[in-house]
């Protein structure tokens, strides 16, 4: 069956008081994303002809932060009620087929729920209903004695006999666009809220004789909006609940689902765990049986096969190899890039440089800046001094290099191959291949020497 084209209107404008935020209530985000990006992701998903995002009052924001080339932009000021808004969107819309009509604080629609409202609404208009065990709030949908809906009532508006109607409008429709400005036109503000009601274009369908049917979600959370950070944060554990049920499917083992944070994409192989409290964001990549220790944070990472990471590190735009052993309390900065089986241990910090296979740094280092070939031993301690208050300087150290604890290389510096640093080490020129090189003065001991006395007043 050929679809027939969609439009959507993202109604964005209403002001979310109940937040108490200067942040506009659809850019408060979602696994750390505006909650309007949820539903421009899904309308997208829809390969609809049009995206239009209604805003309001402070929308500037929403319209600069999300700023995407294929959406459209209508203000609407002051704000009449959704009838109003979604009119202020007719000068964009053009040509024929079906205007869905979602709304931006409503994040977790899924897109196999509004496909079913559009193919319920292909002939008429679609409602997306939900029925609740507490109705309070939503506008009713009204029906006749063969369940033919006749009209939407809102709470306000509502006869006693109508609030028990337990069937309620999600805000969530479809409509024909020809006959989309019709209806609008004819809304009338007289209300308890003295709004224009999109709900009322319901009636005007039904005195009409136009097909006027229902569609439901497949779950209640699907259609929940966001008017306060309780909300915020009970969707959030949805659709964080969501996400680790996935992972879960997809055969990842997770220590706790309840415990997992994702706000992004996480890629996984085989038989990869996931100890309680971690954090992915961005794009993540965990190979074949990647460990990942509790409480890690993992942002723009690739993890190779085997590679087992122990608690508490923070991974930001690293690229780590196979089989290595990272943690706890290891810290990898933008540009890391480590070869196979490398090591890196607690208290190691390593930025913008490249380590290759079977090197380790376990203790208590600073590496930024560096070129560090294969089986480097790095010992505790150690310091690229890559910085010299105004510009950075590389450090390089050749494969089979051992580098005593406590050593600075102050760069530009290079070690060279299988070289040996002395602990103590201050290495301001470069070291020579193979041999052991030292900066510290020579030991010596002053027998004649006594400890100072408090001096007695
Ligand atoms: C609306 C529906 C109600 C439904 C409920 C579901 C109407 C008249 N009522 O009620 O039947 O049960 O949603 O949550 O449609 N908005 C604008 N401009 C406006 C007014 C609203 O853009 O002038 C936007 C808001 O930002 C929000 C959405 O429309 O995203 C719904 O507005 P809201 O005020 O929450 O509608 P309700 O009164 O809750
Ligand atoms: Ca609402």
């Amino acid at each position: 069956m050929a679809e027939t084209p969609v439009q959507v209107v993202i109604l964005a404008a209403g002001q979310g008081k109940r937040m108490h935020s200067n942040l506009p209530k659809v850019l408060h985000p979602v696994a750390g994303k505006p909650l309007v990006r949820h539903v421009i992701d899904t309308a997208r998903s829809l390969a609809p002809a049009k995206i239009v995002v209604v805003y309001g009052h402070g929308g500037e924001v929403v319209r600069s932060t999300v700023d995407l080339p294929d959406i459209s932009w209508t203000r609407q000021e002051p704000q009449l009620g959704t009838g109003h808004a979604v009119a202020q969107a007719l000068p964009v819309l053009a040509g024929e087929g079906q205007i869905l009509v979602l709304y931006g604080d409503v994040p977790l629609t899924k897109a196999s729920t509004l496909k079913r409202l559009l193919h319920a609404g292909k002939d008429g208009l679609a409602i997306l209903t939900v029925e609740l065990a507490d109705p309070t709030g939503y506008g009713r949908i009204v029906r006749d004695a063969e369940g033919k809906v006749l009209c939407i009532v809102e709470e306000k508006d509502a006869t006693s006999e109508e609030r028990v109607i337990r069937e309620v409008n999600t805000g969530i429709m479809a409509i024909p666009s020809d006959r989309l400005a019709d209806w609008l036109s004819r809304l009338s503000n007289r209300n308890a809220q003295g709004e224009y009601y999109l709900t009322d274009i319901v009636a005007l369908a039904v005195s009409e004789g136009a097909s006027v049917r229902t569609a439901q979600p497949d779950a209640d959370w699907e259609v929940l909006g966001v008017n306060s950070k309780v909300q915020l944060a009970r969707l959030e554990r949805v659709h964080q609940r969501n996400l680790a049920a996935a992972m879960l499917v997809g055969g990842v083992r997770l220590a706790d689902p309840e415990r997992i944070d994702v706000r992004g994409e996480v890629n996984f192989g085989r038989d990869v765990f996931i100890d309680v409290g971690c954090v992915f964001e961005g794009q993540v990549d965990l190979g074949d049986a990647v460990e990942i220790g509790p409480y890690c944070v993992l942002k723009n990472v690739k993890v190779g096969a085997g590679t087992r990471v122990a608690a508490f590190c923070h991974f930001e735009e690293a690229l780590i190899g196979a089989d290595g052993v990272l943690g706890p309390y290891a810290r990898l900065r933008p540009g890391t890039e480590l070869g196979p089986e490398v090591h890196i241990g607690n208290f190691v910090e390593v930025k913008k440089s490249r380590i290759a296979a079977r090197s380790k740094a376990n203790h208590l280092a600073y590496i930024g800046d560096a070129e560090i070939g294969e089986r480097v031993n790095v010992g505790a301690g150690t310091i690229t001094c890559n910085y010299d208050g105004a510009n950075k300087f590389t450090t390089i150290i050749e494969d089979d290099v051992f580098i005593g604890s406590d050593t600075q290389l102050v760069a530009p510096v290079t070690v060279g191959r299988g070289a040996t640093l002395g602990a103590g080490t201050t290495l301001t020129k470069n070291a020579p291949a193979g041999a052991l090189t030292l900066s510290r003065a020579r030991q010596t001991t002053l027998t004649a020497w006594v400890r100072p006395q408090k001096v007695k007043k």
